[in-house]
C-alpha cells in the first residue's frame, strides 16, 4: 500500500493506492492564501502540516487496515515557494508562493550578478521562482535573511516535519533557479549570487529514489506497522506527469489546476528562457520537462464563481457540452500577472467586448477561452524550442469540464484526452514515486498510461473561428513594466 500526498495551493490531497494501482481512498483539506498587497501571495506553513495531518487522521478512521500496510510515501507539492527556517528549523515568516510577483527588480539584479543563469538553470529569472525571493528578503527583511539557516520548498518543509530530514528532489529543486539543470545538482555560483551556499540547501535526491523514512511516532499515530519509506517525490507538475505515465518524449499534457501549464517531457534540455519557457528536471532520472506555465487557470473559474456567488458547476452547466462559436467577450487571465510568454508580474486581467446584451454565459465562456488562448501562447513558446505537439492529455481540477477541454482542443487544434481520476493526478503520481522508492521496479512498469475515458477532437469550423480570434485576443495585452 502506498500514500501520495500533494501539497497543492488550494488544498492538501492525500491518496491511498494499492498494489494494483487502484486509488482506495482520497482525503483533501483546503488551504488559504493571504495576499498582503496586490501581487503578493503567502501561506502559513503550519496550515500545510495541519491539513496533511487531518487527511491522514481521517484515513485512519475510514481505512485503518490499509493505512497500517503503507510501505512507501511520495510527496508532491506546489513549486517555487520560499520557506525560510531558523537554526531550530522554525519558519521565520509565511512562505512566499509561486505566484508572488514582488521580486521583479531582484530578477534583473540576479541576471546581472550571475550571467550564466539562463544557460545553467535553463530558465529566465522570473518572480515566483525561489532565488529572486531570497534577494527580496535580503533587501526588505534583512533581519530575516540573516536568521535564515535553511531554505526549503513547501513539500521539503512537509518532509522535514514528517521525517526530521531536509531533503529535496531535483524536479522541485529546478524551480528554484539554484539548480544546474543538466548536472541535476545545486550550482554554487547560483547560490553565491543570492548570498547563500549549499549549507542553506537540503540534500538532493531523484524523485523516485528513497529519501528517508516517516518518524516512528507519526507511523504509530497513523497505526502503521512499519516505518514507511519517503521518496524524493516531485513538484506538482512533474508528479502529474508521473501519474499519467508522461515519462518519455511525445507525451505532452495540459494541467488545469489553480495555475495552468502545457508540459512536454524531453530526453534532453530544450530550453527557451527568452520566451519564459520553464526547464524542470523530471521526477525520473535522465529526463527533463519543458513547460509553458500560466499563473491563473482553474483559479479564473473560481474567481468568476466567487464574483457571481455561484458554484462553478452551476456556471458551467448552461454552457452545454461544447462551444458553438467563440464568445463575443474576451478575457485576459492575468489575475496574478503572467509567466509564459510575457514574464510580466504587473499585468492584470481584463474583460473586453461587454455590451448591454452580454449574458453571464458569454462571460464564463470567455474566461475559459482566455485560459485556452494563454495556453496557445505556451504552445507557441514551446514550438520555438523545437517541441511540437500532436495531441495532449489533460489533468487537474479544470479537466472535469468537458466544455473547457473542447475549447482547448479547438484553440490548440489537437485532440485532448481525459482520464478517469485525472483530478488527483499529482497525488497519484506521488504515490507511484513512493512505490518506486520501495520496490525499485522498472519505472516504465509502474508509470503506465491510465485508460483514457474521453477524447475531445478539434472541429475544423471552430478551429478556424478561434484562430481568427487569437490575434485580437493577443492585441489586448499591454506590458505594464
Ligand atoms: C509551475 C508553477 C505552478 C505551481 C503551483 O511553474 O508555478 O504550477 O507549481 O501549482
Amino acid at each position: 500500500m502506498y500514500l501520495g500526498i500533494d501539497l497543492g495551493t488550494s488544498a492538501v490531497t492525500t491518496v491511498l493506492v494499492d498494489g494494483a494501482q487502484r486509488v482506495i481512498a482520497s482525503e483533501s483539506r483546503p488551504l488559504t492564501t493571504t495576499s498582503p498587497l496586490s501581487g503578493y501571495f503567502e501561506q502559513d506553513p503550519a496550515q500545510w502540516i495541519d491539513a496533511t495531518f487531518a487527511t491522514l487522521d481521517a484515513l485512519k478512521v475510514t481505512h485503518a487496515g490499509e493505512l497500517a500496510a503503507v510501505e512507501g510515501i511520495g510527496l508532491s507539492g506546489q513549486m517555487h515557494g520560499a520557506t525560510l527556517l531558523d537554526a531550530s528549523a522554525r519558519p521565520l515568516r509565511p512562505c512566499i508562493l509561486w505566484n508572488d510577483g514582488r521580486s521583479a527588480a531582484e530578477c534583473r539584479v540576479l541576471e546581472r550578478r550571475w550571467p550564466a543563469l539562463r544557460t545553467t538553470s535553463g530558465n529566465k529569472a522570473m518572480p515566483g521562482f525561489t532565488a529572486p525571493k531570497l534577494l527580496w528578503i535580503a533587501t526588505h527583511e534583512p533581519e530575516i535573511f540573516a536568521a535564515t539557516k535553511l531554505v526549503l520548498l513547501p513539500k521539503a518543509y512537509l518532509r522535514l516535519v514528517l521525517s526530521g530530514e531536509a531533503i529535496e528532489d531535483v524536479s522541485d529543486a529546478s524551480g528554484s533557479l539554484w539548480l544546474d539543470a543538466a548536472r541535476r545538482d545545486w550550482s554554487d555560483a547560483a547560490l553565491a549570487a543570492t548570498g547563500l551556499s549549499r549549507d542553506h540547501m537540503p540534500r538532493l535526491v531523484e524523485g523516485c529514489a528513497p529519501a528517508t523514512t516517516l518518524r516512528g511516532e507519526l507511523a504509530r499515530r497513523w497505526g502503521m506497522t512499519g516505518q514507511p519509506v519517503i521518496a524524493g517525490g516531485a513538484g506538482d507538475n512533474p508528479a502529474g506527469a508521473v501519474g499519467i505515465g508522461a515519462i518519455r518524449p511525445g507525451t505532452a499534457f495540459v494541467s488545469l489546476g489553480t495555475s495552468g501549464a502545457l508540459l512536454a517531457p524531453t530526453s534532453r534540455i530544450a530550453a527557451n528562457p527568452d520566451r519564459a519557457v520553464h526547464t524542470f528536471c523530471h521526477a525520473i532520472p535522465d529526463m527533463w520537462i519543458q513547460a509553458g506555465a500560466i499563473l491563473s487557470a482553474a483559479s479564473c473559474l473560481a474567481w468568476i464563481a466567487r464574483l457571481f456567488g455561484a458554484a462553478e458547476a452551476e456556471l458551467l452547466a448552461p454552457l452545454g457540452l461544447r462551444p458553438q462559436a467563440p464568445s463575443p467577450v474576451s478575457f485576459l487571465p492575468y489575475l496574478a500577472g503572467e509567466r509564459t510568454p510575457h514574464d510580466d508580474p504587473a499585468v492584470r486581467g481584463m474583460l473586453d467586448g461587454l455590451s448591454h446584451g452580454t449574458d453571464l454565459g458569454s462571460i464564463v465562456q470567455a474566461v475559459l477561452e482566455g485560459v485556452a488562448f494563454a495556453l496557445a501562447d505556451c504552445r507557441d513558446a514551446l514550438a520555438d524550442a523545437g517541441i511540437a505537439m500532436t495531441e495532449a492529455d489533460a489533468i487537474g481540477g479544470g479537466s472535469r469540464s468537458g466544455f473547457w477541454l473542447s475549447v482547448l482542443a479547438n484553440v490548440l487544434n489537437v485532440p485532448i484526452h481525459r482520464f478517469a481520476g485525472g483530478e488527483t493526478g499529482a497525488a497519484f503520481g506521488a504515490a507511484r514515486l513512493g512505490r518506486l522508492a520501495v520496490t525499485g521496479e522498472a519505472i516504465a512498469a509502474v508509470c503506465t498510461r491510465p485508460q483514457r475515458i474521453e477524447t475531445f477532437e478539434p472541429d475544423a469550423r471552430l478551429v478556424d473561428a478561434y484562430a481568427e480570434r487569437l490575434p485580437a485576443w493577443r492585441a489586448l495585452y499591454r506590458p505594464r513594466h
